[in-house]
């Protein structure tokens, strides 16, 4: 059982609530209610707006999955889950709502949760650059102040009020192939015979919505995969799991048995008349379970067992927010709409204004106010609790793997998600795009995912949208072979970014077996922080609180207690510029086995880093671990090590 029961610990943390705040389970620890306004901060009523000023020292860390840089001072973050694929950096949301802070101006440092699964807007200084202000769009929130010296400090005790992270098998510390558009069995079997030839290493295919019967979960189309259960086991003598695609919405098809079951009991999401509401995703049609119903959540997750029968042993739920393409009932008001339109003269502002009606057909802020839930008894409608509702798809398939294979590790990862849900599954970071600046965002979000724990995290490895470049495609994986998940997906229609489609399938394969040598070390990292409630990637700055540089470095991280990395992130560079707070040792990897090392002082460095090489720096006393490459991750021998050390 896991408990925080000492009391000198729990009085760091200070609880305030407003309203009726909800039970989301994002916290496992019974904390008392504070009277009065939360330390650090003002509360205005009327606005019902928590005001932090911040000082000139203060940085900002957190929030989890978000747009920006490490630092989030000087833009506005609205926790508001969302299915966007544009993650520009003018964007207020994203698909997740993990609403931890750390505020430190180096001598003074302190945290807070706020415990609300509405909207909530933290504009750090962006109205007012002096100014943090918070405002949750419904007031039910309970408010968690986090004291203590330093910012890891902080951290480790946000993480023991919300409970341990997710551990995935071992295996999903391999690398995965993905792409929206394999079909068959035999566009599998390609990909997989093709790493193989290749000599690349490789544990996950994974599947998207096309393996599915017309988009039906728990169904697979039997003339694109005939005989399932026997290709899966094909598959694993291959080395290779398949993980297969799960989304939110129900198709509505008669004698399709997930709908006439949920429809029979009742378990779909409803609207205020109490029909169930008809909104439209992949399938056409589809009604939302209300998985804020535990009942839903039992018979949703034990659906999770037609695949596990057949084998399957991972999963990814997405379309979670739950992505809307259209409802019914709006669609119907959008149809009235357009016909007052032709018959108006449509001058510039009504031309505008028919292009928002047809514009915001998708994701409508107005239908996620058209059903309810059913929350432990209480009617809730659903904008006010939006933001849980991936948590608690993801919570369902997380339960019922605890129940139904109590011994077993099962990979799960959800596309939306809340604080709480790092306890059932990981995240990885939505549809982002094949740009440089991608890659920089994926390398700066990491350090923040770490601190909320959704320690097995990672984005689309190479860009989900657009066409990608095998350059970039170096630089990321050069990235990637340090983040837990490790996966390259991309859209149907962009350039097909299998590694062995590339020039360089050498450099590639370099790169993948250097991931698989560095597992032992990626793995210790990750379970001691699970297990310590630390980060798995940290900024500098949580470790170098004192080095004033360290404040503003935000491309180079820590993995783990041990080494620090600085990934090329820019186009067109044979090295870049690192800052060394102290003393290391460089080792450049070209291969596992081909590497050069060199002490450099602390201080500024030009170093030089081709494509397809690898910059690691070794703090002083410390060693990096390497294990022999080997073709898939349960062929690794994690004992037979060779260390590169610096003493
Ligand atoms: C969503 C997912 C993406 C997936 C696609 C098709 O856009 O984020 O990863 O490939 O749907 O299922």
């Amino acid at each position: 059982m896991y408990l925080h029961e000492r009391t000198d610990e729990l009085e760091k943390i200070k609880r305030y609530d407003y309203g009726t705040p909800y039970d989301t389970g994002a916290v496992v620890q019974n904390i008392v209610i504070s009277e009065g306004v939360p330390e650090h901060f003002e509360y205005d009523d009327v606005s019902e707006t928590f005001s932090y000023r911040l000082k000139d020292r203060d940085l900002v860390f957190g929030l989890g999955e978000t747009l920006r840089g490490i630092n989030k001072r000087g833009w506005i973050y609205i926790s508001d889950n969302a299915d966007d694929p544009s993650h520009d950096e003018n964007k207020t949301s994203l698909y997740a709502s993990q609403n931890f802070l750390l505020i430190d101006d180096g001598r003074e440092a302190f945290g807070i949760f706020v415990d609300n699964p509405g909207s909530v807007t933290f504009d750090i200084g962006y109205s007012d650059m002096n100014v943090m202000s918070i405002h949750p769009m419904y007031n039910d929130t309970s408010f968690y102040v986090i004291e203590g010296s330093d910012p890891l400090e902080i951290v480790g005790r946000f993480r023991r009020l919300v409970g341990k992270s997710y551990v995935p098998p071992l295996w999903a510390f391999g690398y995965g192939q993905s792409r929206w558009g394999y079909k068959t069995a035999d566009d599998i079997r390609e990909v997989a015979a093709e790493y193989k030839k290749a000599g690349i290493p490789i544990d996950m295919i994974y599947m998207d919505i096309d393996y599915m019967q017309d988009f039906k979960d728990f169904t697979v189309n039997p003339e694109r995969f005939p005989d399932f259960e026997n290709f899966v086991s094909e598959m694993k003598k291959e080395g290779i799991h398949l993980v297969p695609i799960i989304d939110a919405g129900v198709k509505i098809e008669d004698g399709y048995d997930v709908y006439e079951e949920g429809k029979q009991k009742g378990y779909f999401c409803k609207k205020e008349d109490g029909t169930d509401l008809v909104a439209a995703v992949w399938p056409g049609k589809v009604h939302f379970p209300d998985f804020f119903k535990e009942e839903v959540r039992e018979w949703f997750g034990d659906k999770y067992g037609v695949l596990t029968d057949a084998g399957i042993e991972g999963f990814w739920n997405d379309m979670n927010e739950p992505a809307i393409f259209y409802t019914e009932d709006h669609l119907k008001e959008v149809f009235e709409q357009v016909k007052d339109f032709e018959n108006r003269e449509l001058d510039i502002w009504g031309f505008f204004d028919f292009k928002d009606v047809l514009g915001n057909i998708a994701n409508n802020p107005e239908d996620y106010k058209r059903f309810y839930h059913d929350f432990n008894g209480r009617k809730v409608r659903h904008d006010r609790v939006h933001n849980l509702y991936g948590f608690y798809m993801t919570r369902a398939a997380g339960e019922a793997f605890l129940r139904n294979h109590p011994d077993k590790k099962i990979l799960m990862f959800s596309r939306a998600s809340y604080t709480g849900m790092h306890r059932y599954g990981g995240i990885w970071t939505g549809d982002n795009t094949s740009r440089w600046s991608h890659l920089l965002l994926n390398i700066q979000m990491m350090p923040a995912l770490s601190m909320t724990g959704f320690l097995f995290s990672g984005a689309d490895i190479g860009g989900f949208g657009s066409n990608t470049a095998e350059d970039l495609m170096l630089r990321w994986v050069a990235f990637g072979i340090f983040t837990p998940l490790f996966r390259n997906h991309s859209a149907l229609g962009t350039r097909e970014q299998e590694l062995y489609r590339f020039k360089h399938t050498e450099d590639f394969k370099h790169l993948i077996e250097l991931r698989y040598a560095l597992i032992p070390y990626i793995y210790s990292s990750f379970m001691n922080a699970v297990e310590k409630d630390e980060m798995y990637m940290k900024p500098l700055y949580f470790e170098y609180r004192d080095v004033e540089r360290c404040r503003e470095i935000e491309d180079q991280l820590l993995v783990g207690d041990d080494i620090m990395i600085a990934p090329v992130y820019e186009q067109n560079r044979t090295g870049r510029n690192v800052y060394l707070p102290e003393k290391m040792k460089l080792v450049r990897f070209r291969s596992v086995t081909d590497y050069d090392e060199e002490i450099l002082d602390k201080g500024d460095h030009h170093i030089r880093a081709d494509l397809g090489e690898v910059l690691v720096f070794i703090r002083p006393g410390r060693r990096l671990p390497l294990a022999k490459p080997a073709g898939h991750v349960a062929e690794l021998d994690m004992k037979d090590l060779t260390f590169i050390s610096f003493e």
